[in-house]
């Protein structure tokens, strides 16, 4: 990131702090619940959002050298990611072309050959279908009209995009805009290993579970014996591109700069984290390692949702963090700053489970319920929650649903 805008987001930040006020939208809006309820809009979601919409797939660092493979399942086009032997990016309908069989079902893994499980066809992994089981048999075909079915695929700012449909139109600079692409490439985020998932299934709509990466008016309250401890909340800076946008709050360490001259302040320590919200379903949060988050919702239930965690390091943390005593880690031992060294992967592991799974999405889960009664007929964004009403914005406007009504 330019060193001048880390200096203009340290600024805004400390004055946030010094006045005790927190980002300022200069309005209110209210939200019809039914967006978390609704069986047509989430149809609709589906179909436009996920079914027919670019699609952030993985990090660079899930396919890290030639031979690595990926599968999706979670936006309805089943997805085969290769890494072929020069090194590009492929993504695939993981079907094969004899009658439809996956041809490959672990989550992830390294192979240059994919053999259906069915009737054993084989295919590269860069595509080309190589042998026919008993060609004999089963009649003349010509395999060079019969590899598996290509999904458009870039691998851009560290991170893999597919387009679910075939025939799908994928633009990753088009999308992102080239100020935001820039910024997106500049975090290095290929230098980093893949370092360890997490899956969260509950019941909450999807968009539920990307509001909570919404706001920082909630973390002195709701997380005041998990995250707090780390970052005081209630100070944000807010930046959109587009139908995304960069969401920056500070940690407890910011107060550690002030007495030092601007041109040596340490980002890093500074902020809390950089995230990245890129519409419709992504989050990539930097700093020192990198957290990768895609909401999915259910598509037969707008009242259930799938977050899927993935976190990248620095291979020499990675290697670190293998010599480390598992029995350190701990809730305490990751908030209460400097008890212990943890490492890069279980730290954010513990974070995702003690705040966001048991503290955020717990309220998820509740404002769900709320929204389902049909008593709850709206919410209100503050105007210290700038993010939603973009969020909210964004996923209306791609909806063609009415605007959010100011209050
Ligand atoms: S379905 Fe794959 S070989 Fe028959
Ligand atoms: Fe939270």
């Amino acid at each position: 990131m330019d060193r001048a805008l880390q200096i203009d987001i340290l600024k805004e930040l400390m004055e946030q702090l010094d006045s005790g006020r927190n980002i300022d939208a200069g309005a209110q809006y209210r939200m019809a619940t039914d967006v978390y309820t609704s069986p047509d809009i989430a149809e609709r979601e589906w179909e436009t959002l996920f079914r027919n919409h670019p699609q952030v797939i993985g990090a660079t660092s899930d396919l890290p050298e030639p031979g690595s493979y990926l599968t999706i399942n979670d936006f309805g086009t089943p997805v085969l990611a290769t890494r072929d032997k020069n090194g590009d990016f492929h993504a695939f309908v993981n079907a094969c072309r004899h009658r439809g069989a996956q041809v490959a079902s672990e989550p992830r893994g390294r192979r240059n050959v994919f053999t259906c499980p069915f009737h054993a066809w084989s295919y590269a992994n860069s595509g080309e279908l190589i042998a026919i089981t008993d060609e004999q048999d089963f009649g003349a075909l010509d395999k060079s009209c019969n590899g598996l079915i290509r999904l458009p695929a870039e691998e851009k700012a560290g991170l893999l995009w597919v387009h679910p449909q075939p025939d799908g139109e994928l633009d990753v600079a088009a999308l992102l805009g080239s100020e935001l692409l820039a910024e997106l490439e500049a975090w290095n985020e290929t230098e980093f290993a893949h370092g360890a998932d997490k899956t969260i299934e509950m019941d909450l709509n999807w968009k539920l579970a990307s509001d909570t990466f919404g706001e920082t008016y909630h973390f002195a309250k709701l997380h005041k014996d998990t995250l707090a401890k780390l970052y005081s909340g209630n100070n944000l800076h807010l930046k959109e591109f587009g139908r995304h946008h960069r969401f920056v709050t500070a940690s407890r360490q910011i107060a550690e700069l002030r007495d030092q001259p601007e041109d040596s302040w340490d980002y890093g320590v500074g902020i809390a984290f950089t995230l990245y919200y890129l519409f419709p379903n992504t989050i990539v949060i930097h700093g020192g390692n990198s957290t990768l988050l895609r909401f999915y919702p259910d598509p037969g239930n707008p009242g259930r949702s799938i977050t899927r965690v993935s976190i990248h390091a620095p291979a020499h943390a990675l290697e670190h963090e293998k010599n480390l005593d598992a029995s350190q880690i701990s809730s305490e031992s990751v908030y209460d700053a400097g008890s212990a060294d943890i490492g890069a992967i279980a730290g954010v592991l513990e974070v995702f489970s003690s705040t966001v799974e048991h503290e955020d999405y717990v309220m998820g889960e509740m404002q769900q319920r709320s929204a389902e009664s049909g008593a709850l007929t709206h919410v209100t964004f503050g105007r210290n929650e700038p993010a939603l009403h973009h969020l909210h914005t964004s996923f209306r406007e791609a909806l063609d649903l009415p605007p959010l009504e100011e209050v």
